[in-house]
């Protein structure tokens, strides 16, 4: 039986999870999205990464080791440091974000990029691009393994100078690399979308 087959109860809801993006798609575009972010910060000089905990937690590890091995001169002087955010309950964007845990480095004149699992409304992600501007970093910029354009309901201006985004998928609550429902599914290594089941 593969992953799942038996569904993923949400609430008391059955839901159906089919895999969206397998563990070596999601492995190849990791990659390649690391080779692209390690020319751009080769350029800068410099890469201070601000991982989002808890859901890009696996992205992130994968991200920094690839931008490393791909450019081992940056890979040298890369700093990182963590923030820990919650915003949803269950599979609905709550709108509120809430602060767990915070920043340990200073970013005053740094080039940061900022590590997350997924843009859906983009709310997280506005409100804390807007806190970090206050300190002044020498760049802004966003990697986000996931994007709901569907969904998105700030200003693109909000979500920093510049994104780059892994996959861009449809408004479907999904699980797994990271992602949760209730704290659960993070540790699968491929992605599923939750959708209802028929009889
Ligand atoms: P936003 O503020 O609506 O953009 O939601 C951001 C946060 O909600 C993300 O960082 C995720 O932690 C969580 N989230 C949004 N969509 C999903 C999903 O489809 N599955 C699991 N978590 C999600
Ligand atoms: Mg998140």
């Amino acid at each position: 039986m593969a992953v799942l087959d038996g569904g993923v109860m949400v609430g008391k809801t059955k839901m159906l999870a089919r895999e969206l993006l397998s563990a070596s798609v999601i492995q190849d575009r990791v990659k390649s999205l690391a080779a692209e972010i390690a020319t751009v910060y080769l350029q800068k000089g410099e890469l201070h990464t601000i991982t989002v905990l808890n859901g890009s937690l696996h992205f992130s590890s994968a991200l920094r080791l690839a931008i490393a091995e791909k450019q081992p001169a940056l890979g040298e002087s890369m700093t990182s440091d963590t923030i820990h955010l919650a915003s949803y309950h269950g599979t609905g964007s709550s709108g509120r974000v809430r602060k767990i845990s915070d920043l340990n480095h200073p970013i005053t004149g740094k080039h940061v990029l900022v590590l997350e699992d997924i843009i859906d409304t983009g709310k997280t992600l506005s409100v804390l691009v807007a806190e970090l501007r206050i300190q002044q970093p020498a760049s802004l910029a966003v990697a986000s393994l996931l994007r709901k354009p569907e969904k998105l309901m700030v200003d693109k201006s909000e979500l920093s100078e510049e994104i780059f985004v892994g996959f861009d998928i449809g408004p479907e609550f999904v699980i797994g690399y990271g992602l949760d429902y209730d704290g659960l599914y993070r540790d699968l290594s491929a992605i599923y979308a939750l959708s209802p089941m028929t009889k």
